[in-house]
């Protein structure tokens, strides 16, 4: 099966918006028989998609599936490299291992591994991370920016603010940013962000960006314990939320930011992040492996690093902490 053809067979009908495609025409142009459209058409139904053919005039596509596959990823995104491979999984232990074998492998910059559903998911620090089936984002992007290995890990910040923007874009919602990997509605957690990275000492060979999103869970999809500190933006809005539209505007703004972070360093993605921080200039405590200290959020250096300053006045630089407000 050529499976460019395919996605380019859907792509056409998506375009088409309900009107139809022109199966003899399809055939012509990509040298195929009208039989093979038609087998492909019966795979899409398959796959979820109601299509209805309509004598002497073509295939209607009518409706998609809710589901984040490469057809519906690739009907949105307006990308040069971020998405346009996607490795679709219905279920796997966790895709951050995925990608980072992926990675080793060599597959081009802006690969996506992205599945419905995770059994093991991870977060920060090996926590367990809730990935209910077809209700959220599970997905791992590997990337392959110009950048040093003491660069990396500021792409948490650049992932956070292209997330924040593109849930902007598509639900209208203003979400803050928790320093330095939450996203947060209504100051419930709605969004994890896990950086990780292949290096040499001087080079990035490869940052794999696992993102977690929840998106169309009710409350009681959560896990007791999670009820509590988690939100989605169903939860929010009201709404379901296009899960594939949503990732695509995620990619675009990423490409878009990762670039910006490349050509002109960290200054305008700390100005970004900096207005939607939700601790700047708030009390915060935060818990460290070794050590807990309190004192006021000043907000991020051009490090990337979060800055507190001490009831003593002096200030410090925190690499990395859990953050309790
Ligand atoms: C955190 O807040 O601690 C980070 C959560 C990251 C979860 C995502 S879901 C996709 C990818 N696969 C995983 O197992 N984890 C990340």
């Amino acid at each position: 099966m050529n499976t460019n053809v395919k996605n380019e067979l859907l792509k056409r009908l998506f375009e088409a918006e309900g009107q139809p495609v022109s199966g003899q025409e399809f055939a012509d142009e990509y040298g195929l028989s009208r039989t093979a459209i038609w087998k492909y058409i019966k795979e899409f139904e398959e796959e979820g998609y109601e299509i209805t053919s309509i004598r002497k005039r073509g295939y209607a596509l009518i409706t998609s599936p809710d589901r984040v596959n490469s057809a519906n990823i690739l009907n949105h995104l307006e990308t040069s490299a971020y998405g346009r491979s996607v490795d679709y999984y219905e279920s796997v232990e966790s895709t951050q291992p995925i990608a980072h074998d992926a990675a080793q492998a060599g597959v081009p910059d802006g690969t996506l591994i992205v599945a419905e559903e995770q059994t093991a998911g991870r977060g920060r620090l090996y926590r367990p991370w809730s990935s209910t089936a077809r209700k959220g984002i599970w997905m791992s992007l590997v990337i392959r920016p110009t950048l040093t290995p003491q660069q990396a890990p500021q792409m948490t910040l650049v992932a956070a603010v292209a997330i924040v923007r593109a849930i902007e874009e598509v639900t209208g919602i203003e979400a803050t940013i928790k320093w330095p990997n939450d996203i947060l509605i209504n100051g419930k957690k709605m969004t994890g962000i896990l950086t990780e990275l292949q290096a040499d000492p001087d080079r990035v060979k490869a940052i794999i960006i696992g993102i977690g999103m929840n998106v169309n869970q009710e409350e009681d999809d959560f896990p007791d314990e999670l009820q509590s500190i988690a939100t989605s933006l169903k939860i929010a809005t009201g709404q379901h939320i296009d899960r594939a539209k949503l990732i695509t505007s995620i990619l675009g703004y990423l490409e878009q930011y990762t670039k910006m972070y490349e050509k002109h360093g960290f200054g305008p993605i700390k100005l970004l992040w900096e207005g939607y921080s939700n601790t700047a200039g708030k009390r915060i405590r935060a818990v460290m492996l070794n050590e807990t200290i309190e004192g006021t959020a000043l907000g991020i250096s051009d490090e990337g690093l979060l800055e507190l300053q001490l009831d003593d006045g002096s200030v410090r630089g925190i690499y990395s902490a859990d953050i309790q407000i």
